[in-house]
């Protein structure tokens, strides 16, 4: 039998993953998995914290600390919130390991031996007071699109140009504000022009037919166009050093190592037998995002061919679209996102229901949106209504009837046809990366059941024709049974409750022949149920509408605290006339809900200022106070009134107001610099 290897993107440890990453790469990979494993087949499922990058290190001095900590604090996050959610890694690992520096180091220095990469000098920006290349990340500038501010060397985030850095007007280093100078600088680059011909476009087109048309079709776009040498070194200091002599202060570009983080945790996992996972007819299969499709389908098997010695390439990429969030888009740095370990302390042992939900509306073929409303009405009236239901009458009325013995019973159904019926629709899903299909002919188990009982009544016939009734109940047992040993796979919390309950271990053989087979499962009856334990319980509108709120908050919050404007000089800020004023008189404007009208002492003279602070002081509240004043403001008439200057207040996270004041009281017309 052959070996299958299953890795799921390495997560970026610069926040915590979010239901995006969830539907799209963690939750398919780990069902996969499972299918896998009880089909009884050789695999290992591979995933780890991806701890290089950019984002990581603008993040670190954001925050003051380093790259480190920032990845440490990530790592544990993400690690942990993986476990309780029950995706059942062999290894979860990560990049900032000693085993992935020597292999990825290893990986680097086996393709420069055999001459592979190309060393090309060109012009990059450097910045001269930091003495540093400046990765595109860290430059910006005016847009060349749309003149935005504060476009990034890469991409600018107003209008979504991809940029190149020689193309920003006004470049400025990210780190000092200074201008950036173009310095020459070698690296050494992937000829995946070379390449192009004689490996990729055959590997690409043998997958035609077999990978997700999008996929395919991605990766025929990129052919198309053309495939130029690409970096796989960069004049950085965090990451992994290069390891060649004349490539000090450099390190291996991103996406050349983290791919190569799989190769890493297997190692780390089995470092005598690693290399058989890797090569030989073992098959590789990446559950991915949309966004990492070229990185896997192309330049992670360009690296693995050039390299030889027996790798693999991946067979199947099924990679997935992206999941939207109540009508937006998923975004970390607007804070517009669902966050895994958020959500599991908000809605403890909840797990089931989030898998179930992010599967249902898994964005396989297309974009597909979450909403908490949704979330709430498939919990409710799919889970509770149907499967949770279904359970429940049938341990309740076992219980009933036979003290939670289960009925001895003629078996009527033809085993053959029920898994026809039942289970082969669930296998087959599985073996096409069907997966919210696959969980529709799961739940199909459940739909049957209850209208099995709803056909066959037991309640009526229990008095009148009680072996009718034992074959029911018999039966009935049977189909939920089936529920559980199929649970696993997409419910393990679910699997872990119903076997206790239905008092059932499935051998290795039992989930064998289920799983490969796609046989109906017919348990023993000289058995009874342990206890009844409700499955689900329903979402209330409260919890919806706390998420709802807690999701507008959270990203008016991050726009009014932390977009940062552009630079300034010096120069710039004394144009800004600062005082401290006194507040003499204070009343409400006429018809303006929003408008206090002021008038302030400073030093001895008087100014009339309009402030849109109606809603939250009232005029009492702010006479006498010492406010922050912006005296040269040019006068604008508001409601027939001149206002001159500015009161400047601090915004709290939840919107409320605050006045800024000296630490003690000054003179009035003090100056603030
Ligand atoms: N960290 C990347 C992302 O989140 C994925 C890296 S996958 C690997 O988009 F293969 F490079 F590891
Ligand atoms: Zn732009």
């Amino acid at each position: 039998m052959s070996k299958t290897t299953i890795t799921a993107a390495l997560p970026y440890a610069n926040g915590p993953v979010h239901i995006g990453h969830l539907a799209g790469v963690y939750i398919p990979a780990d069902i996969f998995a499972r299918f896998m494993r009880n089909k009884g087949e050789e695999v290992l499922f591979i995933c780890g914290s991806d701890e290089h990058g950019v984002p990581i290190t603008l993040r670190a001095k954001k925050e003051g600390v380093t790259p480190q900590d920032v990845v440490d604090r990530y790592h544990g996050i993400i690690k942990d919130s993986f476990q309780k959610l029950g995706i059942n890694f062999d290894i979860y690992s990560r990049t900032s390991s000693k085993t992935h520096k020597e292999t990825a180091q290893d990986f680097f220095t086996k393709l420069h031996e055999k001459g592979v990469f190309k060393e090309i000098s060109s012009e990059q920006f450097f910045d001269p007071e930091t003495k540093q290349f400046l990765a595109d990340r860290y430059i910006t500038g005016d847009c060349p699109k749309c003149s935005a501010p504060g476009a990034y060397g890469d991409q600018c985030e107003k209008c979504g140009a991809t940029l190149s850095p020689m193309e920003l007007k006004n470049p400025k280093s990210a780190l000092s504000g200074s201008v950036p100078e173009l310095r020459e600088t070698t690296n050494w680059y992937l000829p995946l022009d070379e390449i192009q011909k004689d490996f990729l476009e055959e590997y690409i087109e043998s997958k035609k037919g077999d990978w997700r048309p999008t996929v395919y079709g991605q990766c025929k776009s990129w052919l198309n166009d053309g495939l130029r040498e690409r970096a796989m070194t960069r004049d950085l200091d965090w990451g992994i050093p290069v390891p060649i002599k004349s490539a000090e202060g450099k390190v291996l570009y991103v996406w050349f190592e983290a791919p190569v983080g799989y190769i890493s945790a297997t190692r780390e996992l089995i470092p005598e037998s690693w290399e058989e996972w890797w090569t030989g007819d073992s098959e590789l299969i990446h559950f991915i995002g949309k966004d990492n499709i070229v990185f896997h389908c192309i330049i992670f098997p360009a690296m693995l061919h050039l390299r030889g010695d027996g790798f693999v390439t991946p067979s199947k990429v099924p990679a997935n679209e992206f999941l939207n969030l109540e009508g937006q888009k998923i975004s970390t740095s607007r804070n517009w996102a669902v966050w895994l370990n958020e959500y599991l302390e908000e809605l403890p042992n909840r797990q089931d229901e989030l898998r179930y939900v992010l599967t249902s509306i898994a964005p396989e073929t297309k974009d597909s949106e979450f909403t908490w409303k949704d979330y709430q009405t498939r919990v409710n009236s799919e889970l509770v209504g149907i499967l949770g239901n279904f359970a429940n009458r049938v341990l309740v009325l076992i219980n009933k009837y036979y003290g939670g013995n289960i009925p001895t019973y003629d078996r009527k159904q033809e085993v053959s046809n029920l898994s026809t019926e039942y289970i082969k629709p669930v296998t087959d899903k599985l073996s096409s990366y069907k997966f919210r299909d696959a969980q529709t002919a799961f739940m199909e188990l459940a739909r049957m059941g209850n209208k099995f009982l709803a056909d066959t009544e037991p309640w009526k016939q229990v008095k009148t024709n009680p072996k009718e009734t034992e074959n029911i109940l018999g039966f009935a047992y049977e189909i939920l049974s089936n529920i559980a040993i199929c649970s696993e796979i997409f419910l393990p919390e679910t699997y872990t409750k119903l076997t206790q309950s239905l008092n059932l271990e499935f051998t290795n053989s039992d989930k064998k022949s289920f799983w490969s087979d796609s046989k109906w499962y017919v348990p023993k009856s000289d058995n009874s149920i342990a206890e009844v334990e409700l499955l689900f319980s329903k979402i209330e509108d409260e919890t919806v509408e706390f998420q709802m709120e807690k999701l507008k908050n959270s990203v008016e919050s991050t726009t009014t605290n932390q977009t940062q404007k552009e630079m300034i000089t010096y120069e710039d800020f004394t144009k800004l006339d600062l005082t401290i004023a006194e507040v003499k008189e204070c009343k409400k404007v006429e018809k303006a809900d929003r408008l206090l009208h002021l008038t302030l002492d400073v030093a001895g003279i008087e100014k009339t200022v309009l402030s849109g602070i109606a809603e939250h002081f009232s005029p009492e509240e702010v006479v006498g106070k010492q406010v922050l004043y912006l005296q040269n403001l040019a006068p604008r008439k508001i409601r027939g009134i001149e206002s001159h200057g500015m009161i400047l207040m601090a915004e709290d996270s939840d919107g409320k107001l605050r006045f800024m004041q000296p630490s003690e009281k000054v003179n009035s017309g003090a100056k603030v610099s």
